[in-house]
C-alpha cells in the first residue's frame, strides 16, 4: 500500500550498516515506494562506490549523497559537479570550509546542471557537528557557544546560495528564524517513541514534532531498519510527518 504521499517524500531512510550491494538491493525493493530518498553516506560510499547511487536511481529511488565535503574552493567545487553527474537528489557540504567554497559549490552545481541538462541537486550545508559541544568549539578557538555559531553559519550558507541545512532538533528553530521559510532544513536524530533509551542521539524528537517545529526532510536509520516491520514503520512515520505538517509554526 503506498499511503501519505506528501509525509513519505520527506522521509530519508538512511542506508547505514548495509555491507553490500546486495544488502544495497534488499532495502531498495522493501523501501523504495515507502521513503522518499535513501541516503547514502561515507561508509557505505566508501565501500561500494558510485555504482550503490546508480542502483538506486535505476529502481527508481532519489538519492542523497552524505559525503559531507570540505576542501579547498576548486576541490569542492569539482566534488559537486560529479554529484551532479550521477544524479543525486541532494549532497551536502561543510560550512566550515568558508564563504567562497559554498559559493564556489553553489555556483558550479548550478552551471553544470545547466550545462549537462540535469536537475540540480539540493546543496546543503552541515554547520556544526553535533558531536562538538560548546567546550569543543570553544577549544577549537570560537569564542560562542554552538546554539550561536548553527545559526549564524546556517546564515552563511542561504548567502552563499546554497539550499539549506542538515541540522539537529534543538536547532531548527533558531535557524528557521535566522534563515527564513525558503530554506531547506534537514533533520536526523529522529525517533518514533519520546522516551526511548539505548543509543547515541541524544537530542531526539518525534517525526510529529521536528516537522511542525519547521523540518523539511527527516533523515531516519534505525528506528525503521530495526522495526519489526519497516514498511509499516515508514508508513507510520509518514503519517506523522503528515500530521506535522498541519501543525506546522510559520517564524
Ligand atoms: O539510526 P539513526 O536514525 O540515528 O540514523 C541517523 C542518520 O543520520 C545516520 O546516518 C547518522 O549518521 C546521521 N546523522 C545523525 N546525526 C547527525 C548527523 C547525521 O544521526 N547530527
Amino acid at each position: 500500500m503506498i499511503s501519505n504521499r506528501a509525509g513519505r517524500e520527506r522521509l530519508i531512510f538512511a542506508l547505514d550498516m548495509v555491507e553490500d550491494m546486495k544488502g544495497v538491493e534488499e532495502w531498495i525493493e522493501v523501501l523504495k515506494d515507502h521513503v522518499g530518498m535513501f541516503k547514502v553516506g561515507k561508509e557505505l560510499f566508501t565501500r561500494l562506490g558510485p555504482p550503490v547511487v546508480s542502483r538506486i536511481k535505476e529502481s527508481g529511488g532519489e538519492v542523497f549523497l552524505d559525503l559531507k565535503f570540505h576542501d579547498i574552493p576548486n576541490t569542492v567545487a569539482k566534488a559537486s559537479e560529479a554529484a551532479v553527474n550521477l544524479g543525486v537528489s541532494m549532497f551536502n557540504i561543510h560550512a566550515l570550509g568558508g564563504k567562497k567554497m559554498m559559493e564556489e559549490a553553489a555556483r558550479s552545481v548550478r552551471e553544470c546542471s545547466e550545462k549537462m541538462k540535469l536537475p540540480v541537486p539540493s546543496v546543503i550545508a552541515v554547520t556544526v557537528l553535533t558531536s562538538l559541544d560548546d567546550a569543543d568549539i570553544r577549544e577549537i578557538g570560537f569564542d560562542c557557544s554552538t546554539a550561536e555559531l548553527v545559526p549564524k553559519l546556517a546564515g552563511f550558507a542561504r548567502d552563499a546560495g546554497l539550499s539549506g541545512v542538515v541540522a539537529s532538533a534543538q536547532d531548527v528553530s533558531s535557524i528557521r528564524e535566522a534563515c527564513g521559510e525558503d530554506f531547506l532544513i534537514v533533520t536526523p536524530g529522529i525517533r518514533v517513541d519520546e522516551g526511548i533509551v539505548g543509543d547515541d542521539q541524544k537530542r531526539i524528537l518525534t517525526p510529529k514534532r521536528a516537522i511542525s517545529m519547521g523540518a523539511d526532510y527527516i533523515v531516519v536509520g534505525r528506528p525503521i531498519r530495526m522495526a519489526d516491520d519497516p514498511v509499516a514503520m515508514a508508513d507510520r512515520i509518514s503519517g506523522d510527518i503528515e500530521e506535522g505538517l498541519g501543525e506546522r509554526v510559520r517564524h
